[in-house]
């Protein structure tokens, strides 16, 4: 099959998908002829808003590995396909955060740049893989900041930025038009939303000096509707506890906080059985959720999410469309065995539309250009 037909069969899947889901004015075989005619003349063609948005909307809900798709109707899709200079791009991507943060009662949020192009090779690509990260470094064998982004600082700093990384140092965004030079910014401070993390009940928690952000906007992944790609279209949503309580601030090889919250509560950590890591991990989940809370950003505990996703799951039957999920990716990391979404079988099927990883060009495509002896 020529790439062409592979497209037009794949556009026209989705849009027989659209036309069953949505009411549209035009006739589908207008507008399938219409796409034929521009894969025919263009190799491409370009959705309608409505196209995008709902299509947007069920990559959301066909998202295997996200508990929260309850909501995927909510999602607020903003269209900034048609942006052109890095300046316009950076507006859109701080815009993108103050929407979407909204004071801390979040909107959920894609926004969508231009589609990659035929002739391109990766199109448009945000380097980050969220808006808002915190750096990581080695210094003399000691991580300081989010082991998860050690390589993407290295890579940052390589690109000319020297601020001092300390434990939660903002990264600045990263992207670049295909063909074009990194552009590189700091999103101002005032719109970024943070929580100090404090305990309920344990008055020394806040001096762990914890804190983590409000959103959680990926930013590195590709947004796949009929056969077109949309290389940069980053969307956030709120958090739930366990991913900062459980992941972020609680594995070994991030933030590892279990150890020193055990030693204070007075655990004793050389006995495995006495449950220290189990004991000092449920008092930070609570106090993530308390510390959201109370500076009210939205956040959801892990056994509401967990409903949640069982009343999707219904929604979702009762449409006639049957939910596909990981369970390893939806069974929360705390308490698992509590929650009613461990009890069930789930198929792992990948629908379209959906998001995708892609492989991020800063480790390949770029890194030759920096990691090179400049003597050589
Ligand atoms: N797990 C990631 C983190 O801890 C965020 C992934 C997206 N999460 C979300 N609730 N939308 O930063």
């Amino acid at each position: 099959m020529t790439a062409e037909q592979e497209l037009l069969n794949v556009a026209s899947e989705f849009i027989h998908l659209f036309y069953s889901e949505n009411q549209v004015n035009i006739p589908i075989k207008t507008r399938l002829n219409q796409i034929a005619e521009s894969i025919h003349r263009t190799q491409t063609y370009f959705h309608t808003f409505q196209e995008l948005e709902f299509g947007a909307k069920v990559a959301w809900r066909n998202s295997n590995r996200c508990i929260g798709r309850l909501y995927w109707k909510s999602l607020k899709v903003i269209d900034k396909r048609h942006l052109q200079t890095n300046i316009q791009i950076q507006k859109a991507l701080i815009k993108h955060i103050k929407k979407s943060t909204n004071n801390g009662a979040i909107n959920p949020t894609t926004t969508v740049f231009r589609q990659q192009m035929p002739t391109e090779k990766h199109g448009i690509r945000i380097h980050n893989s969220q808006l808002i990260s915190y750096a990581g470094v080695l210094d003399k064998n000691q991580l300081i900041g989010d082991s998860n982004n050690l390589q993407f600082t290295n890579f940052v700093k390589a690109n000319g930025w020297t601020k001092k990384v300390k434990n939660f140092t903002i990264l600045p965004i990263l992207f670049q038009f295909e063909n074009q030079p990194i552009h590189q910014f700091k999103i101002p401070k005032k719109n970024i939303l943070e929580i100090p993390i404090e305990h309920p009940k344990f008055n020394w928690f806040k001096d762990l000096n914890l804190k983590w952000y409000a959103l959680p906007a990926i930013s590195n992944m590709v947004l796949k509707i009929g056969g077109i790609n949309y290389t940069a279209a980053p969307f956030s949503g709120w958090y739930m506890g366990t991913e900062v309580g459980a992941r972020d601030l609680a594995d070994k090889v991030r933030y590892n906080q279990l150890p020193i919250i055990a030693k204070k509560m007075g655990l004793d950590i050389n006995n495995k059985k006495s449950l220290w890591k189990d004991r000092a991990l449920i008092e930070l989940n609570e106090a993530v959720l308390y510390s959201y809370e109370k500076q009210n950003v939205r956040m959801t505990d892990h056994h509401t999410a967990s409903e949640h996703y069982m009343t999707f799951e219904k929604q979702e039957a009762k449409a006639g469309r049957k939910a596909t999920a990981d369970w390893s990716w939806i069974v929360p990391p705390v308490s698992g065995g509590i929650t009613s979404v461990f009890h069930k079988k789930m198929s792992n099927e990948i629908q379209f539309p959906n998001f995708f990883s892609q492989k991020n060009i800063w480790e390949t495509d770029l890194k030759s250009k920096t990691s090179k002896c400049p003597f050589h």
